[in-house]
């Protein structure tokens, strides 16, 4: 495979950019200078890096997302901008898409493959991967909410929800919320079960991968090995 191209499909540059990188000799195979972009590497044998950066190369790519307010987490949409379009093309080209949804509203840590059968594995209701949420409400959350959640708040339509942990701020007005399952508008049906309201909701971690602070909302980067094995080991 020729380098600029596993460059760009990587979403790390564009094959202009790699085409400058070689001549700069920032692009080093088996630790050696490459001076053309266009050379032929093995992705499985050699290893290549980018202005000091190794790429792991490999037939899945797994990202992370501060998803911003406004996007649909789908890959489509006819009338409104998808999660999808904030990665750049060369990435967009290896058709990843989201490992569960967020609300249009919601913001935060949002994760994205092209491995379906591991994001498959993790929204299966049987796996309880954990969902940590901050929210805000309108009113100071009731007295006796921790022990609504903790033994399961029933929605509106009669479902009873699993367990979940919910600790609050100091003023009650906001907090964290743990789930293990994720069933539609979830949180904002547990608090409006709970006569409150839902004014901001940011997921903050998923499946134990908390949202690296350093993204900005609206960015990505690609998951670290330790993060894909947590992934893998929470599919088991
Ligand atoms: N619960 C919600 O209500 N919305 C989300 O986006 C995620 C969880």
């Amino acid at each position: 495979m020729r380098i600029d191209k596993l460059i760009s499909e990587m979403g790390i540059a564009s094959r202009k950019e790699s085409s400058l990188a070689a001549k700069r000799g920032m692009i080093l195979v088996n630790g050696t200078p490459v001076r053309d972009a266009s050379t032929h590497v093995d992705p499985e044998r050699d290893t290549v890096e980018y202005a000091g950066r190794k790429i792991n190369y490999g037939k899945f790519v797994y990202v992370m997302l501060n998803k911003p307010a406004g996007y649909v987490s789908a890959t489509e949409d006819s009338r409104l901008p998808v999660v999808t379009s904030l990665l750049p093309e060369e990435l967009q080209k290896r058709e990843l898409f989201p490992v569960g949804r967020l609300d249009r509203d919601t913001v935060g840590l949002m994760i994205l493959t092209n491995d379906g059968a591991l994001a498959h594995t993790l929204l299966s209701p049987k796996h309880h991967v954990e969902k940590e949420y901050y929210f805000t409400a309108d009113e100071p959350m009731r007295e006796g909410v921790e022990s609504e959640f903790s033994d399961g708040v029933t929605l509106a339509d009669g479902y009873e929800c699993k367990s979940a942990v919910i600790v609050l701020d100091p003023d009650r007005r906001g907090g964290k919320i743990t789930l293990t399952e994720g069933k539609y508008h979830q949180i904002k049906r547990m608090v409006a079960a709970c006569d409150n309201r839902v004014t901001y909701l940011e997921r903050i971690s998923f499946a134990g991968i908390p949202l690296d602070p350093t993204l900005k909302r609206g960015t990505w980067r690609y998951l670290t090995d330790g993060e894909i094995s947590l992934l893998r080991e929470r599919a088991r």
